[in-house]
């Protein structure tokens, strides 16, 4: 969970050769027409795993709550070559998933769950350079949440002093 994003906001090849791996994968499902059942499955993988964050889902619509996860991915995996595109989408939401309740320990059992839910569908499709892409890109986008926490907990110290 310590990857940085490069502050230039460039990409490097690295990033570039894991973006096509984690698109590729992803289109894979999509293109079998399974990203809504993969998705469903993420979050009965979730809970049935860890049943101790089920409160946090307590009286939601899981159906829009997948749907809204579903378009969150795509558009992560559709622009994260733009980082500051992606900035101004995923630090918000980090700051949102704070008054959801969720405790930065929660991002790592999400991110497992994330990748062997998507080791599950892709089967003789996935290598461990996927799953690394996987990792990698996903620990990217939780730094950023986070970053967006911390930006705004400065922001509201600096305002309480004046
Ligand atoms: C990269 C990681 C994550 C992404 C991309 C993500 C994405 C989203 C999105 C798009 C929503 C819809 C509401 C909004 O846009 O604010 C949402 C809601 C929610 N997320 Fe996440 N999420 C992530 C991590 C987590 C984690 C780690 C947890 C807790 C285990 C979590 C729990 C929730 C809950 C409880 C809601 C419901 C909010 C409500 O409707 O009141 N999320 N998430």
């Amino acid at each position: 969970m310590t990857q940085h994003l490069s502050t230039t906001g460039e990409n490097t090849d690295k990033d570039i050769i894991q973006h096509d791996l984690v698109r590729h994968s992803f289109y894979k499902i999509k293109s079998e027409n399974k990203l809504d059942e993969f998705i469903e499955s993420f979050y009965h993988n979730l809970l049935l795993n860890n049943p101790e964050l089920s409160y946090l889902f307590v009286d939601k619509k899981m159906e829009d709550l997948g749907k809204k996860l579903k378009t969150a991915l795509v558009t992560i995996i559709q622009n994260r070559v733009k980082l500051n595109k992606l900035e101004v989408l995923i630090k918000p939401l980090g700051c949102r998933h704070i008054g959801y309740g969720v405790k930065p320990e929660y991002y790592s059992i999400f991110g497992d769950t994330l990748i062997s839910t998507l080791r599950d569908y892709l089967k003789d499709d996935w290598s461990p350079e996927i799953r690394r892409a996987w990792f990698d890109t996903y620990n990217q986008i939780v730094s950023l949440m986070l970053q967006g926490v911390e930006e705004e907990n400065s922001s509201n110290k600096i305002t309480k002093l004046f």
